[in-house]
């Protein structure tokens, strides 16, 4: 994004001509999807598509946000700080009121803010601005808080202001992100490895559906109770067992006749890719690049069949992929119900894999997708 943009606007709403400049990427996931939130393992990285700031400290006290994709202002006394109507301003707001629960007291900041995260595509836009912002107040005002203390405090400005229960990987992805790396992350211990993403002779192409369905929110949350269903169940067994991480497939296969077939099948997905993130990294590093595209076909169905988070349109789209010369992995990408599919396709194949997808999908459906051809970069930071 041209960031003298975002520069302009900001001296021209809040007289400021040098403001700190953030940029804040998107993420994709390689494999490991609803695994966060039940403490196993996932596999993402942070993508050239960003969210771009031009942040400066007001003496009024007051935060006022001006966000470039909406063309639209937004005002509010630091004092008074509580969630708001503007649902892109509680994701700001939702982040200082982290810091003001940490002890600390968040003055007057003039934000302007916009970039290309396509919003509801499952790439994580509203992450991007959590994590963004909170380094801006973190700069600013001098708090010192870490990265991951940063990420601890976006993921909690959207349960608490946005009401979704996510779990880590997004905040994470986006603030951790590196340069053509993959990151392994224990959403437990919160330790990380970094796997580098040479995919020799592949690239990685996603392709949006387009739509966004309206339950995606209350699903996801149900989704994280029928886990916790499972666990509550699965416990009676071994105490020991605090998360679905901690089940051992055999253990949920000896009880399934005394859990219904609903919560067995979400617990069986959870379980199993976890698995598969264990396999993918180790393929990985092994340059089986084909092994891995076969675990997240594998995933696929799973989301589809077990988790049931897939829709008709995401269907659509994996099954075109999946029988496409060329394509050696194909899934649905993020909480679900929308967004987008990753696909891995040989170099050789992009221009006609994404001419043909988009052409059968407009033809299924009667809508266009979006391609994205998407680059691994770094993480959250200050470029200016
Ligand atoms: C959303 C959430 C993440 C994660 C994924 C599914 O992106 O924000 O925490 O649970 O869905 O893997």
């Amino acid at each position: 994004m041209d960031t003298t943009a975002l520069q302009k606007k900001h001296n021209e709403l809040f007289g400021n001509s040098n403001p700190l400049l953030v940029r804040s990427p998107g993420r994709i996931n390689l494999i490991g999807e609803h695994t966060d939130y039940n403490d196993g393992f996932v596999f993402p990285a942070a993508i050239d598509k960003a969210i771009w700031f031009a942040a400066s400290k007001n003496d009024k006290a007051l935060f006022r946000f001006y966000s470039m994709d909406y063309s639209q202002s937004f005002e509010m006394k630091a004092d008074d700080l509580s969630k708001s109507n503007v649902a892109w301003a509680n994701y700001l707001l939702g982040v200082a009121d982290q810091f003001k629960k940490r002890g600390y007291q968040p003055g007057g900041v003039d934000v302007v803010f916009g970039g290309d995260i396509p919003i509801g595509a499952g790439l994580s836009s509203s992450a991007a601005v959590e994590t963004g912002f909170a380094m801006i107040l973190n700069k600013l005002f001098g708090y010192g808080e870490s990265n991951m203390e940063m990420v601890k405090m976006a993921q909690k400005a959207e349960h608490e202001y946005a009401g979704v229960m996510c779990g880590i990987m997004d905040q994470f992805a986006i603030v951790f992100g590196k340069k053509q790396q993959a990151i392994k992350l224990d959403c437990r211990t919160l330790d990380f490895e970094y796997a580098n993403l040479n995919l020799t002779g592949y690239q990685i192409v996603l392709v949006d559906t387009k739509v966004k369905h309206s339950l995606a929110s209350s699903a996801y949350n149900q989704r994280r109770q029928e886990c916790e269903t499972g666990v509550k169940m699965l416990k009676k067994y071994n105490p020991d067992i605090v998360a679905l991480r901690d089940v051992p497939l055999d253990l949920l296969l000896e009880h399934k006749n005394e859990m219904e077939d609903l919560v067995y099948r979400r617990c069986k997905y959870v379980i199993e890719e976890n698995n598969r993130v264990a396999e993918s990294f180790e393929a990985l590093h092994q340059g089986n690049i084909r092994r891995l595209g076969e675990l997240m076909m594998d995933t696929h169905a799973g989301l589809r069949d077990d988790f049931e988070v897939s829709c008709k349109e995401l269907d659509i789209l994996f099954d075109f992929a999946k029988d496409f010369n060329g394509v050696i992995g194909s899934r649905m990408m993020g909480g679900g119900f929308g967004g987008c599919t990753i696909n891995i396709v040989a170099q050789s194949e992009v221009e006609r894999f994404k001419l043909e997808i988009t052409k059968h999908y407009e033809q299924t459906t009667g809508n266009k997708a979006t391609v994205y051809q998407v680059e691994v970069v770094d993480g959250t930071g200050v470029v200016g």
